[in-house]
Formats: C-alpha cells, structure tokens, sequence
C-alpha cells in the first residue's frame, strides 16, 4: 500500500484545494491530510485565517479523498508524521516548489502543479473589503505599527495625524502615507483609527473616533480613569464598534498559551502572580521628564497587569504602591501590591532603576515562569515540587508582535472569531482603574 501525506491550512476551501487533495490522493492508495492549526499558522505569520479548525477539517473531509486526517501543530513536525505514519509520498502545491526537498531524506517529493487564479488570500480580500487605517500620534510605537501593519492582509494605512502639523508632515513622508491636516479628513479616508497619541490625550480621541463610528484600536494605557473607560466601551457598542486596547503581550501567541497553559488547572489553583517589567530609559526622554503623565508604572504597569487581572480576576480587595523617585518626583521604580479573595500579586516596573524581569505565576500544585521579555512571550517552564521534573513550552514571536493585535482587530472587525476577545472590555476598564488609583496616590489625578 502507497501511503500520501499532504498539508495545508485549506482556508475558505475552494477549487485549488479540491484538486490539490484529489491529485495527492491518486499518487497512492492511502490519503493523510495534515491540517494546521490557529496557533501554528499565526506562529509562522499567516494571520487571517478565517475558517477555525473544525470547519477546515470538515471541508477537508467532505470531499471524500481523505483517509484519515491529522492536525499540523508544530514546525518540524512533518518530518516525524512522515516517519511515524510509514509515509511513501511527500506532495504540496508547486507554490512551495524546492522547499520541501529535505524531506527526500525519508520519502519521495512530488510537487502538483498549483490551480491557477484561485487562493484562500484572493478569496479573503475578495469577501472581507480592505479596512483603511488613520494614526492619531507620530512617536516611536506609531513607526513601528506601520511595519508591523505590513504583515497583515486586508488592511491599509492612509495616513497619520498629529495636531502639529511639521511632525506630521515628517513623519508622513518618511512612511510614505498621508498627511492628515484634520481629523475630519482622516475619518473621511478610514475605518480603523489607531490611537498612539500621549496617554492623556487617548479619551478624547478615541471618544472621538467612536463618534464619528470608526473602529478603534488604542495604545496602552488605555485611559487614566475606570469611569472614562467604562463611558468609552459603551459607546463603541452602542454604535457597534469595535474597540480594542493595544496591549501587545495580550495577542500574541506564547503569552496566550502560557495563559491557557496557567488556566488548565496545570499547577493547581493560581495563588500569586508576581510580574517584572524594567526598561532604562534616557533622562531625558519624555518618559522621565512629563512629570504629570511620564514615570515607570503609567508607560510600564499595563503589561505586568495583564498576566495578574487574567489570572486573579478584575475584582482585586487592596492595592498599594510604593515607589523610588528622581527628578520631578517622577517615579523611576514602583512596586504595586495587589490582594485578591484568593491570591496575591505583585507588578513592578523600572525606567530608572533594572531589574531581572521576571512573570512567576505560583500555584498549589507548581509554578510556571517565564523569562524576560516575558512580554513578548517565546518560551516557559512549568516546575513542581520535584524539581527534577520540568515541562518547557516555546512559541515563536514574529517581528515586533503589533501584527497579531492588528489581525485580531481585523478578524473581530470581520466577524470572524468573535468569542476571541484576548483582552476583554472589563480587563481594560480595570486596569485603567489601577492606573487612576496610582495617579490619585502620587497626587496627580
Ligand atoms: N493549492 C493549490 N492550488 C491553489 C491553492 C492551493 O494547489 N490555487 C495547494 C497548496 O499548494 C497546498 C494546498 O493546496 O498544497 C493547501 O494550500 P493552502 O495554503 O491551504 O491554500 P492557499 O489558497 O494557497 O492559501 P493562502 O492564500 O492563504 O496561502
């Protein structure tokens, strides 16, 4: 018996991929198809896929010419399926053409010529209507979403606007996109408005942008007041829109798993999350010199707050804060205690003072830890009280990570995996709740 194996995501199942399977399944007697998953296929950038799992299996089934179909979860994997299965035949479509030759090591390559004019990526831009994206803010972050942008299919950057109007145009021509005199005209040429101006102005503008029905997507922290974001998330559904902070760590595809992996019950019950972020900044950045708005825990307290409100809920008895200051009374270090019914947390964040940088996430039955850039989450370990016995789990991380929150904000958008909320309205409005409190505290509400 001649056993074939062939992959693929086979998205939006269509013709190419009907013609693919039965061509495979005619270079042998037995069919596997290896079907990827959510996780895989983002992890090495195909962003936004719109069919889950299931249905990708069951169209794959339905045609008949699978004999038994398999899930594709890893890099590397092929390989090992190819040996585990007994397989004779590797085959793809020729757009892989030369790719697969390493395989010839342990079974024959057969390339199938591709189906011309037909693929998942035409039908994605064929249903879903190119979304145009307008930047509110020209700092640092906003170059960076623009490459990241890049990576995803189905939407576009049109411009940017900055109220003074050289930095615009600046950054406009270094980018080569609009320059936006006026946000009236940037709501006239987009869908999607990406919030990247200083924090205390991101209410007005997204409050904005919602009025003037526009998806948003806001860079953290979100806003300095649990009302205003609460006021904020009402009007994106009253208006049907759809609003998302910009927390990278939250989208990207380690930092979910680790998340999955902290919730399956692995270690126990989740008793202290204690979070690490440190980062030297200039003295003279902005960061260390806004003494209202600029200091560690505001530019830093958003991604060590992610894993503790995940973890131990939004419903958090008694925090406290303390914190090391330098010039301007702006906070170089600050440590923030955080009580729960059942738990404890702590968050410390660093612009002026370095510290390893650490997640630990401790249960009843064990503890997982993952090292700096945590918030950039490629790789964790999971110990028990023997501690010779140690899980590791990795998970790639592709460029800067802003692409998976954009594709996200576009499959939501799209309607596409709406229970996939990877930050949810309550956790936002929470943390922009603790970021009051702490500017209450330092006396600059
Ligand atoms: N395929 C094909 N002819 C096409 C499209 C795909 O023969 N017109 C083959 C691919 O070469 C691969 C298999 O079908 O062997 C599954 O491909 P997949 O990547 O799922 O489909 P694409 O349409 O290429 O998807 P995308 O546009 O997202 O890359």
């Amino acid at each position: 018996m001649t056993k074939v194996i062939t992959y693929g995501t086979f998205d939006l199942f269509h013709e190419g991929h009907y013609r693919l399977l039965q061509r495979a399944k005619a270079l042998g007697d037995y069919l596997i198809v290896g079907v990827t998953t959510e996780n895989y296929d983002k992890a090495r950038g195909k962003l936004n896929v719109v069919d889950d799992l299931m249905t990708r299996i069951e169209n794959v089934k339905k045609t008949g010419f699978a004999d038994e179909i398999i899930i594709e979860e890893t890099i590397g994997q092929k390989v090992s399926d190819v040996q585990k299965y007994k397989v004779d035949i590797f085959t793809v479509g020729s757009d892989w053409l030369g790719n697969f030759d390493y395989m010839a090591d342990y079974c024959k390559v057969v390339y199938l010529e591709r189906t011309k004019d037909v693929s998942s990526t035409m039908l994605r831009n064929r249903n879903f209507k190119i979304q145009r994206i307008g930047i509110i803010g020209t700092g640092r972050i906003t170059g960076r979403f623009l490459m990241e942008a890049k990576s995803v299919s189905g939407i576009n950057i049109q411009g940017a606007y900055n109220p003074h109007k050289k930095s615009t145009e600046q950054f406009a021509g270094r980018y080569e996109i609009n320059a936006f005199e006026t946000l009236e005209e940037l709501y006239e040429k987009t869908e999607i408005v990406y919030v990247a101006s200083p924090h205390e102005t991101h209410y007005e503008y997204v409050k904005d942008a919602l009025e003037h029905d526009k998806h948003v997507i806001c860079e953290k922290p979100f806003v300095l007041k649990k009302e205003q974001a609460a006021e904020l998330f009402d009007i994106a559904k009253q208006r049907n829109k759809i609003l998302f902070e910009g927390i990278k760590t939250a989208y990207c595809p380690g930092f979910t798993k680790l998340m999955d992996v902290a919730r399956s019950g692995l270690v126990g019950n989740i008793r202290y999350v204690d979070a690490c972020f440190t980062k030297l900044e200039n003295t003279e950045s902005r960061e260390l010199t806004d003494t209202k708005y600029g200091g560690s825990f505001l530019e830093l307290g958003s991604y060590c707050l992610l894993p503790v409100i995940k973890l131990l809920g939004c419903e958090y008895e008694d925090i406290s804060f303390d914190s090391i200051y330098g010039a301007g009374h702006i906070d170089l270090f600050t440590k923030a205690s955080l009580k729960f019914p059942k738990g404890l947390a702590t968050v410390t964040c660093g612009l002026g003072v370095k510290s390893e940088g650490r997640l630990l996430i401790a249960g009843t039955e064990g503890y997982i830890v993952a090292e700096a850039p945590w918030w950039k989450t490629t790789y964790f370990e999971v110990h028990y009280e023997d501690a010779s016995k140690i899980e590791k789990y990795s998970e790639r991380f592709l460029g800067d990570g802003l692409r998976y929150e954009i594709s996200d904000m576009l499959n939501q958008i799209n309607g596409n995996h709406k229970s996939e909320f990877k930050l949810t309205r309550t956790e936002s409005i929470t943390i922009s709740g603790i970021m009051e409190a702490f500017l209450k505290k330092e006396n600059r509400g």
